[in-house]
């Protein structure tokens, strides 16, 4: 798979030139298949720290967590050695455990080594849902906060997110989606003045790859 073949390259500059490297990937359905392939590919992930793009506020029992997903496919094979860096912690709100957050992704120095975006039909991507009650701070790009809780009608659960300025300053920056529907939003998010999430995305990054697949 291409977009695997591609990340695992990533992967593998970054652990030469620095000898760690961190990816953080997006939950939902898209990445299932990448995950399998990815945790396939041959590189020293003892090195490699996987965090996400966003994280749903549930336990990693609950089946919407994106962690428990991560866990079950992205984290066996050759790449069960890597370290996992949850975003989620056993508080009741986002609000409540973003010091805590915080302070586990503190171990990040760098930009982010590689970022895999998703987006739903709704134009959002990581948690920047439209009409979210933060989304203003999250899109903001002089906001240095690294994470930010958000709430949106169509979130499902409080959510907690990278912020904008965090992931495009990642190394390498992946969109990834699936299906027709999603190009049709991908399309309306290219036109300008578009005020889906994702367009800002589009509008904002040094360089993104996008990689869509029926
Ligand atoms: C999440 C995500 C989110 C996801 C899109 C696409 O936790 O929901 O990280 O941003 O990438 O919602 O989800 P699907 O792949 O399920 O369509």
């Amino acid at each position: 798979m291409a977009l695997s073949s591609s990340i695992a390259d990533k992967l593998r500059t970054a652990i030469e030139a620095r000898g760690e490297a961190w990816i953080a990937v997006s939950g939902g359905s898209t990445p299932k298949r990448l995950f399998e392939v990815l945790s396939n590919e041959a590189l020293d992930w003892s090195r490699v720290t996987v965090t996400l793009v966003d994280e749903r506020w549930v336990p990693d029992t609950d089946e919407r967590s994106n962690a428990r997903m991560v866990e079950a496919l992205l984290l066996q094979h050759k790449a069960a050695d890597a370290e996992f860096v949850p975003l989620y912690v056993e508080t009741a709100t986002p609000e409540a455990g973003i010091a805590d957050v915080r302070t586990r992704i503190r171990a990040l120095k760098q930009p982010l080594d590689v970022v895999v975006l998703g987006m739903g039909s709704d134009g959002h991507t990581a948690s920047f849902f439209p009409g979210g009650d933060r989304l203003g701070e999250t899109l903001d790009l002089s906001n240095t906060a690294q994470v930010l809780p958000m709430r949106a009608p169509g979130a499902g659960e409080p959510r907690i997110t990278f912020t904008l300025r965090e992931l495009l300053q990642a190394h390498a920056l992946y969109l990834h989606i699936q299906g027709d529907d999603k190009r049709v939003v991908l399309d309306q998010a290219e036109r300008p003045g578009s005020n889906l999430p994702i367009a800002s995305v589009l509008r904002n990054a040094k360089q993104l790859d996008i990689y869509w697949c029926p």
